[in-house]
């Protein structure tokens, strides 16, 4: 593995993506213990929650509380989710450094999770990156269902380069490529891949795909293949969108890391951490593990 070289960041996922579909909402108290347990592992970018209407995702109220405890000065980032000016002017209170923009590739998606069109989208977005890069803020964009939209089929890839064209040119330093149900497949990974890094640097394209179908690590190989570095990832592979039915977690971190050293490539995250971490918080939500390397890592513990 050459292309863009043998080391691999890791965003957490788990605190946002991972606990925005959980059916019993955490507290803001016990979500920040995780990004505490998750920050001594040697992650370095946590995605710490996200400043949207609690009436639509109430898991995440309380991530102005949960921003607020956390020390930003420790070499890791805390990125969190803003859809409009109100959440950037809360997050931004809350002491937020990184902030992320989430924009979809599919109408329908966009308009049942953000309650407005891709354009619109884009116009709300345009004083959040304007703000973002007058204070200093790092600032990431999303794309969703970049293969598949859970009310509309599957997506022209076209239709993720025009998004992604966009918010490049807002100011965007990173474009993070949700499959938000799923669904691709490793030759639709390839072929968006390609499409897309004719006219964007892979180096500032990251990969954030769901394992609905059991897909997530074929296509993140496909993806490391065409010189992606960042990966999105969940520990204990929690998560979903709530407006994205059936859709399951991101890619489980301990996948990723198994998978990752398994092939020589560094993160600087340790394996075993990780899965204490992930054997925590499913404790804390009473639910087992969905990543596969979790499970088997922790039954080799029980049985030496
Ligand atoms: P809206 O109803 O169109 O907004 O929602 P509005 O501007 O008309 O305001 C309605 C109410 O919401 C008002 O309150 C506002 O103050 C309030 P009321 O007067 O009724 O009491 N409001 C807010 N409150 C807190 N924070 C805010 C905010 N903005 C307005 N920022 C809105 C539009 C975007 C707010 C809403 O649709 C929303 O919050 N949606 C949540 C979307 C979400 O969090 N989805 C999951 C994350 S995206 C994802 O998971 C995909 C990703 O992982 C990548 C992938 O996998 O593909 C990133
Ligand atoms: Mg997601």
């Amino acid at each position: 593995m050459t292309a863009g070289g043998d080391a691999v960041t890791l965003v957490e996922m788990a605190p946002r993506d991972g606990l925005q579909n959980e059916a019993t909402p955490l507290t803001p108290d016990i979500r920040i213990e995780l990004i505490q347990r998750l920050a001594s592992t040697g992650l370095t970018q946590i995605e710490a929650g996200a400043f949207v209407s609690p009436k639509w995702v109430p898991q995440m109220a309380g991530s102005d509380t949960v921003l607020a405890s956390l020390q930003h000065d420790a070499g890791i980032r805390y990125p969190v989710l803003v859809p409009n000016m109100k959440g950037f002017e809360a997050a931004q209170a809350a002491g937020a450094r990184d902030v992320s923009v989430f924009a979809a590739a599919s109408e329908s998606f966009s308009r049942k999770n953000i309650n407005c069109s891709i354009a619109e989208s884009l116009e709300r977005f345009r004083p959040v990156c304007e703000a973002a890069q007058a204070q200093g803020l790092r600032l990431r964009g999303y794309v969703s269902c970049v293969m598949g939209c859970p009310y509309e089929g599957p997506v022209d890839p076209e239709a993720v380069l025009a998004v992604s064209r966009e918010l490049f040119a807002m100011g965007c330093e990173e474009i993070s490529l949700g499959d938000t149900i799923g669904t691709g497949t490793p030759a639709a990974t390839r072929h968006l891949l390609a499409l897309l890094t004719q006219e964007l640097p892979v180096g500032r394209l990251a990969a954030h795909f769901h394992d609905t179908y059991g897909q997530a690590l074929a296509n993140l190989l496909v993806a490391l293949e065409a010189g992606v570095r960042v990966i999105d990832a969940s520990v204990a592979g929690l998560g979903g969108c709530p407006y994205a039915k059936g859709a399951s977690g991101n890619v489980g971190t301990e996948d990723v890391l198994y998978m990752l050293n398994g092939m020589g490539m560094t993160t600087g995250v340790d394996l075993d951490a990780i899965v204490d971490v992930g054997a925590w918080i499913c404790e804390q939500l009473g639910r087992p593990p969905a990543s596969k390397a979790a499970r088997a890592l922790a039954a080799r513990r029980q049985s030496t």
